[in-house]
């Protein structure tokens, strides 16, 4: 496989192929990353963000399943950084489509804020085929937290075991804690890898994508 010049996209290609998912560091530059820092704290600030709602025809919030607040964002949005972030995310897909076959079409991504004790319980991005929409191919999130500690709490915790549902198996079920450091960039396959956002104990800020196949 070749990418002359772009080993970030070669890692992730590779990856996904081979495990479905990826952690990919310094995915954008500092500065731009500090930018959108800056921008989804505005959002939250401003009250411009939304609680966080679960499920696919009915939607409602429910806190004791996931408290985070988003606000999701435009790709005709003129803000320089998210037109970078949106542009790097194109490249993405275009090399899934090309090396991968994915056929995926669109992006959807918006701001996470997820203030101190909030969480998100073990969920699959995928909605099942009894609810329908089952266009989320490939699940992205990128880091917004400089200085991010250990103690800080909010890791991604993501299951390794392939379609894994739920509790039973829990005790054999092999899983990694990904810490939401600035510049991380975590993908994985959303149909298949159940995840959950442990309780962070600092405010803790992503961008948060899907590439998606047509309706
Ligand atoms: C989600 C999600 C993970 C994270 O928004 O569906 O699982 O680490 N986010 O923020
Ligand atoms: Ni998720």
């Amino acid at each position: 496989m070749m990418f002359e010049n772009k080993p970030k996209l070669e890692l992730i290609i590779d990856n996904i192929a081979n495990c479905g998912y990826v952690v990919v560091e310094d995915f954008l530059p500092i500065n731009i990353v500090e930018n959108l820092n800056k921008l989804a704290k505005e959002h939250y600030v401003q009250n411009n963000m939304q609680a966080a709602k679960v499920g696919y025809k009915i939607k409602m919030q429910n806190s004791a399943i996931r408290g985070d607040s988003i606000f999701w964002l435009d790709e005709n949005n003129q803000n320089k950084d998210i037109q970078i972030y949106f542009k790097k995310m194109h490249e993405i897909k275009q090399a899934f489509n090309q090396y991968l076959f994915l056929n995926v079409h669109e992006i959807e991504a918006h701001f996470a804020c997820y203030s101190i004790g909030n969480f998100y319980q073990k969920h699959l991005d995928q909605f099942s085929q009894v609810s329908g929409n089952q266009n989320r191919q490939i699940s992205s999130v990128l880091y917004l937290n400089k200085d991010w500690q250990a103690s800080n709490g909010g890791e991604l915790k993501l299951y390794l075991n392939e379609g894994e549902n739920g509790s039973e198996i829990e005790s054999k079920s092999k899983f990694i804690n990904i810490s939401p450091n600035a510049g991380r960039l975590v993908l994985f396959l959303s149909a298949q890898f159940w995840h959950e956002v442990l309780p962070a104990k600092v405010e803790r800020l992503s961008l948060t994508g899907w590439f998606r196949t047509r309706n």
